[in-house]
Order: structure tokens, then sequence, then C-alpha cells
């Protein structure tokens, strides 16, 4: 308890229990209702909201000082807890049962009108709470995630604390990583035209510290990476990262499931079945057209190249021709669409690469409705169907490309459909692993194969011999887990063996001083007695995202940026003075207006 402020209750935490007690409480004006020789004064802190009863007959000076309180003014309020009469009980108030006679109350500081109501739920343009950051952060459904996000990591580090793992923390000023995003750059005063980078992750830095034997690392750590923003993405984020020394992936993924199921059963009293169902890489394309899927709902990707074979339909019979496939998904009972929702989902797939979007209608009397039906013979719209398990009231819809493109325009039509279809249970947790993704996949622009996850992964034992030869056919110990269609944590066994990173660095085009130049100090490491190693990092934003039920990562960051990367109540990023640049030995490109 302060010295100063003799609180001795919160607000929020108030019952019929403390009836007739003496408190002494702390916090915002929520609300003031003035009803003549009355006033209603809602106070909030961190707890909660209580009411409080500020009457003329007996609240004496500080009644006068009611008057003249408004919104968001903060008070000291001393006074007697008593019971409602029950046509007063508010049951949507925690502290519905109970107001407090305030006998003296003290304004702490006043307060101007804020930008928007402080409580939850309000209608405001996100730009608004952005800018007012710390009023957005008053309302109690803001205080709940940032409640949430504490009582999570204090979870972790309980949970990992007694698997007998180390918090150490790594450099932020350090050398480029190898996460694949772009880099933000530091530039070195003291070294005239060299720049550090910050993390995209502490990944070189944690394999070093299984070589340096520690055995057991982790950390809740800031990462940076400069891409495009989404809901799901911020220029500068939070990792739970983990490394473990002799492990493979067996026991990586158990204790992982371990800390998972801890973690939800502490924060929200849920118990998680364990262990998660375990799809491969290839299964999830297959099946899914995504290596993320969304295991709330069904509704697979149906592979109708068989089917369709041999039809009349050019674009099926060229899309087979040259190495494609025809994939169809099924969106039960939704024959009565309408014909401009059909364009509009065409369009949708467009989005993703696909040409078109062929349909056919099961009718609700078993006869077909499709501008595509005359290609097919009665016995190939049979298979169709029987492929298809198409039903009566059934519509089938068709992407016909590349593996890859029909493959994304079916994924993603696949979780539009299930949301217009209201299939997603939004009560269910559907956690899976993800695993053995393709150690390499093919860049287009750079003609060249990149490490699909990152280039310290190692490929399966099985597939060694492939790196040289080739490097499209070797699968990787690579998982993700993934909950309700997001991923949330990324890992890999990595190569502990440097005759094997020089391999992998082969791969992907590395030249063996380039390897050098970029990696070498974790090449000499691996000189001197590298265990095997393997780990993981969760993205912690995007897991307290979804356990809070929120739609964006910006509910979930105390201060987060704007899909522009900007802060709107900081104003950051900003220019700064040329004196500053001279000094880092910078010259910016950019033609300021003000010169
Ligand atoms: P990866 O790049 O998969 O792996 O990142 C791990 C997890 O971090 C989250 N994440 C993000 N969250 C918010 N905003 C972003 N921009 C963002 N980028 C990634 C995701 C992702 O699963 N070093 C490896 C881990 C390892 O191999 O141990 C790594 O960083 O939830
Ligand atoms: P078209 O003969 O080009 O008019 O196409 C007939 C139907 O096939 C239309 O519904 C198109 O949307 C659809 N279609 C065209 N290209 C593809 C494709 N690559 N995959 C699936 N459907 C397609």
């Amino acid at each position: 308890m302060s010295k100063v402020f003799k609180r001795d209750q919160h607000c929020g935490l108030l019952t019929a229990m403390e009836s007739g007690k003496e408190v002494m409480l702390c916090g915002w004006v929520a609300k003031r209702r003035d009803h003549g020789g009355l006033i209603f004064v809602d106070l909030r802190d961190r707890s909660g909201i209580v009411q409080i009863v500020v009457d003329s007959e007996t609240a004496g000076e500080a009644f006068k000082v009611a008057e003249d309180v408004r919104n968001e003014y903060v008070l000291t309020v001393t006074g007697k807890v008593r019971l409602r009469t029950p046509e007063t009980v508010n049951p949507n108030l925690a502290t519905g049962a109970v107001e407090v006679l305030a006998t003296d109350l003290t304004v702490l500081n006043t307060s101007k009108t804020p930008p928007f109501y402080i409580q939850d739920g309000v209608d405001v343009d996100e730009n608004v709470r952005l800018r007012y950051r710390y009023l957005d952060l008053r309302r109690p459904e803001m205080q709940k995630n940032i409640i949430l996000r504490h009582k999570v990591t204090k979870l972790m580090r309980d949970y990992l604390d007694n698997k007998d793992f180390l918090e150490i923390e790594t450099p932020m000023l350090t050398k480029s990583t190898p996460e694949g995003a772009r880099d933000y750059l530091v530039p070195s005063r003291v070294n005239p035209g060299k720049f550090y980078a910050l993390p995209q992750s502490p990944q070189i830095f944690k394999q070093l510290l299984m070589v340096s034997g520690f055995e057991r690392y982790f950390q809740i750590v800031r990462c940076f990476r400069d891409e495009d923003l989404r809901a799901d993405r911020q220029p500068e984020f939070t990792q739970l990262d983990i490394e473990m020394s002799f492990v493979d992936t067996e026991d990586v993924l158990e204790m992982m499931e371990g800390l998972i199921g801890y973690i939800f059963q502490g924060a929200l009293g849920n118990e998680l079945s364990l262990p998660f169902p375990r799809l491969t890489w290839d299964e999830a394309m297959e099946n899914y057209g995504s290596d993320k899927p969304d295991l709330r709902f069904d509704m697979k990707l149906i592979d109708m190249s068989e089917a369709v074979r041999g039809s009349e339909f050019k674009v099926f019979n060229t899309a087979l021709e040259t190495g494609g496939q025809v994939k169809a998904l099924n969106a039960k009972g939704f024959s009565g669409i309408a014909r401009r929702e059909l364009d509009n989902l065409a369009e949708f797939v467009a989005i993703y690469g696909a040409k078109g979007l062929a349909w056919i209608i099961v009718n609700e009397d078993g006869s077909i409705k499709s501008p595509i039906a005359k290609f097919f013979t009665e016995e190939q719209l049979e298979q169709i169907k029987s492929a298809g398990k198409a039903e009566p009231g059934d519509l089938l819809l068709f992407v016909a490309d590349k593996k890859p493109v029909v493959a994304q325009a079916l994924g993603a039509l696949r979780l539009h459909l299930a949301r217009k279809l209201n299939l997603i249970d939004e009560e269910k947790l559907a956690f899976a692993w993800v695993v053995d993704f393709p150690m390499f996949e093919y860049d287009d622009e750079e003609k060249r194969y990149v490490a699909m996850h990152h280039p310290f992964t190692s490929p399966r034992e099985e597939d060694m011999k492939l790196l040289a030869s080739e490097p499209g056919k070797v699968y990787a110990k690579a998982y993700d887990m993934v909950l309700n269609g997001t991923e949330i944590g990324g890992g890999s066994i990595r190569i502990h063996k440097r005759e094997v990173q020089k391999e992998v660095f082969a791969a992907i085009g590395l030249t063996d001083e380039q390897a050098r130049e970029k990696f070498g100090f974790l090449m000499d490491a691996f000189e001197y007695g590298a265990p095997p190693h393997g780990g993981l990092a969760f993205g912690l934003d995007r897991l307290i995202m979804i356990m809070a039920n929120r739609p964006s990562i910006r509910d979930v960051i105390a201060f987060p940026k704007t899909q522009s990367a900007s802060c709107l109540m900081s104003q950051a990023p900003n220019e700064v003075e040329d004196k500053q640049l001279k000094e880092l030995h910078i010259r910016s490109a950019v033609v300021r207006k003000d010169n």
C-alpha cells in the first residue's frame, strides 16, 4: 500500500463480503450521473468498475467536489461499502451487488474530454485509437489483453525454468540474420560507412549458445523484419525463442506441446488434448492448399484430375497435359448461389493467380447445372460427382492450373467459403504440427534455390545424398505449429556438422567466401564441438491474439505500428537533424520539403 494514497481496496474487487466496510479507492471517472441531490460516479481502476454514491445529505464537502467531476478525472474516494437495494442491483457489473457511499472525495487530477469513450466496444477509427494509444489502453478490453500477455509470458518462464531452460539475452545491434526478410539497419557512428542490422531473430546466437554448452536456452525477445505488414505481422514483434541440445524432432515437439498445454491451462483454464495432430507439408498442401491449414472445419481440396481426364474441356486438358492439376472444393448446400456471387468467387481466386473458376451445381433434384457440363459425358459427370462426394444441393468449384496455383487459389477459396458458409466454430482451438517441409524452394526471380525455413535447418538423414544432385527433392527436419490457420511457431533440428552446412550453402548458391562473410563465425564455431541441437520460436503476439480472440496482433501489443510501419502517437519514424546524419556519415537521397 502506498504511504500517501492509503488505498486499501480495488474498485472491481468489491463484493457483498465487503459490505459495511470503510474503504479507500483510487481510479478514473468512467461515468457520472447527476440526479439532483444524488451524484453517481462509476469509478474505474485496473480491476474494474464500482459505483460510488455521493449523497448531498451525507457527503458534506465531497458533494461539492463531485458536482465538478467529469469523465476521466482521477479521484480518491473514501466511503462505506453497502449492498444495493434489490431493484438497483446491476447483474452486468462484477461489483453490481454493491456500491460505495462516499464520505470523502478528492480530485487528484482533471482530464480533457477524451476523443472517444473509454469503454469496451467503442466504434472509433483505429487510427484515432493509435494516435491516443494511452487512452485506448485504458479501455477494459485492452487492459485485459495486456494482462493476459503478462500472464502468458509469466507461465512461459515458469514452465521453461522448471524444465531447466536458461533465459539468456542476445544482441540487438548485430549482423544480418538469415530469416529472409529485409533488415532494419543502424549506422555506426564510430565505424564510418558500417551498419548494424537489428536481429530478425536470435537464430545464430542461440545456436552459438548450444555450442557454448548451455544446453537449454530461451528468450522472450524482440525481432525486427522490414516486410509488408498485415493483420498478423508487425515490423517489430516478439518471439518466445527456444533452443535445446541433444534432441531430435520428437523431443522438441513434445516439449513445445507441453509448454502450450501449460499456458492454455494456466491462462485460460483450457485442457488441451495432447499430442497435437501432425500433417506432413505435402499432406497439408494436398488437402488444404496451405502450409498453415485451418482445421476447425473440413472441406478438403479434392483431386479431380483422374475424374476429368479425357473430357472435351480444353482448359482442364491443357492443365493436365502440361503437368498441372484439376482440383475442386465441394461447397456443401451452396447450390442456391447467385450467378453474380459465382463471378465474385472467380474474381477472388484470380487474386491468387487462377485463370478461372469452373463450377458444377448439383440441383436438389439431382440434375446438373453448369456451363462446362457440355464438355463431359454422362459417365464422366457421374465420376466427377462421385469423386467430389457431391450430393443434391452441392456446388463444386474447380481450378485447373500448375500445382502451386491450384493450391494457393483453392486454399484461399476454402477459407473464404468457410467464412461465408459459417463453417468455422469460433470456440474451437485446432492445433496441429506441420512437419517435413521441403528443404528448399525455387526462387524464380533469383533463379536459384532458397532455404524454405532457414539454411541452418537439417535435411532429413535419408535425403542428404540428394543435396547436390536434386535439392528440390530434399525434405527438412522442420516443423511449424499451427493454430486455427495461423502459424504460431516454427523451428527445426539444425545442422551441427560443418560439412553438411557447407553443402546446404552450396545448394542455395552461396560460395564458400559468401558463406564465410555472412556466417563465418557460426562456421568457425561448428569446428569446436557443436552438439546436435534444435529448437523453435513462437510468435508471441500471434499466440496472444488468438488466446484473446482478437482479429489483429495490434490489439495485443501495447504500442504497435500501422500498416505503413509508423507510430501515430510518437510520429516515428521522423526526419532527423542534418547534424545527426553527418555524425553518422550518412546523406539522405530524399529531398526534404524544408530545404
Ligand atoms: P520464423 O521466421 O518462423 O522462425 O518466426 C517464428 C514465429 O514468429 C512469428 N512471426 C511474426 N509475428 C509477427 N510479426 C511478424 N512480422 C512475424 N514474423 C514471424 C510467427 C512465426 O511462426 N529463427 C526461427 C525459429 C527457429 O528456427 O527456431 C524463426 O525466426 O508466429
Ligand atoms: P471459358 O471456356 O474460358 O469461357 O471458361 C469456361 C469456364 O471455365 C468459366 O467458368 C471459367 O471461369 C472456367 N475456367 C477457365 N479457366 C479455368 C481454369 N484454369 N481453372 C478452372 N476453371 C477455369
